[in-house]
């Protein structure tokens, strides 16, 4: 037993796709989240900055006592998670290993689709994990840079034409490739199941990347003996931006009817 918590960031609230599921499987786990709102979007800068603040993220909730951290950001796991493995001493899980290990269970046909932000698409992260895995299943790729601002605005409702334009535009070679499975690699994206769902249709699976980042983390805390005692585990929210914006959106990605407490922090003080 470990009731110590778990440490979740991202660049913004998508992070809290892997938030909901893990208080959905681990409701006793308290959790220490950071969204770092003021400089996102990470997806469509040098991989160099990326690992600057994804260092600057991991120095501020190592600030607490953690047993483990998740990496709910497609990007800091596509581009920087080795380093933060190598640089911590305590299990630090990121977002492509679970999501590629789903799309493989499902699929069918060997075609499997998957959109993330430019990092992800260009580090190569997901579509070389799926050579070294499944070496006969075909991958086809999209970047979506448009998806995340979108989705941090609210921009998430079926029939909202803006983001079902989007969408079309990004997903329509995906679908034409006939992949009867979509990662959807970046955490952002699961909001967007509604509108992606009706482009791509029924028979394709959509694999929510945080979600199954949760339940791998779920297993090694398991297999560690590492989970907490059973009680009602409690979440802590932090941005870098103004609290109140987090707090106005973060009901949607947690799917809760009261908005949490947040607290603004100066990521800049972390890390350097
Ligand atoms: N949720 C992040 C990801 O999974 C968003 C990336 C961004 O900040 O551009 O990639």
């Amino acid at each position: 037993m470990d009731d110590r918590p778990i440490g979740v960031f991202d660049s913004g609230l998508g992070g809290l796709t892997a938030v909901r599921e893990l208080r959905r499987i681990l409701p006793a786990e308290d959790i220490i989240y950071f969204g770092d709102t003021a400089r996102l979007p990470y997806g469509n800068r040098p991989r160099e900055t990326i690992l600057k603040y994804a260092r600057q993220d991991m120095a501020f909730l190592r600030g607490f006592d953690l047993k483990a951290v998740l990496v709910a950001c497609g990007t800091v796991s596509t581009t920087s998670l080795d380093v933060l493995q190598a640089e911590n001493d305590i299990p630090v899980l990121g977002v492509v290993e679970p999501s590629v290990r789903s799309a493989l269970a499902l699929t069918r046909s060997g075609r499997v689709g998957m959109v993330a932000t430019v990092a992800s698409v260009r580090s190569g992260a997901y579509q070389r994990l799926f050579r070294a895995l499944a070496p006969a299943v075909e991958v086809t790729a999209a970047a979506c840079p448009l998806f995340v601002p979108l989705v941090e605005n609210g921009r998430v409702a079926p029939g909202d034409i803006v983001i079902e334009t989007v969408a079309r535009e990004y997903l329509s070679p995906i679908r034409d490739a006939g992949v009867d499975a979509l990662v959807l690699g970046c955490t952002h994206y699961p909001l967007l199941t509604g509108v992606i769902g009706a482009v791509m249709g029924p028979s394709v699976a959509l694999i929510d990347s945080g979600a199954a980042a949760a339940l791998a983390l779920r297993d090694l805390l398991a297999e560690r003996d590492a989970l907490a005692r059973p009680r009602q585990g409690q979440a802590a929210y932090y941005t870098s931006d103004r609290a109140e914006d987090f707090r106005r959106l973060a009901g949607l990605f947690l799917r809760e009817d009261t908005a949490p407490q947040v607290e603004q922090v100066d990521i800049d003080r972390y890390g350097l």
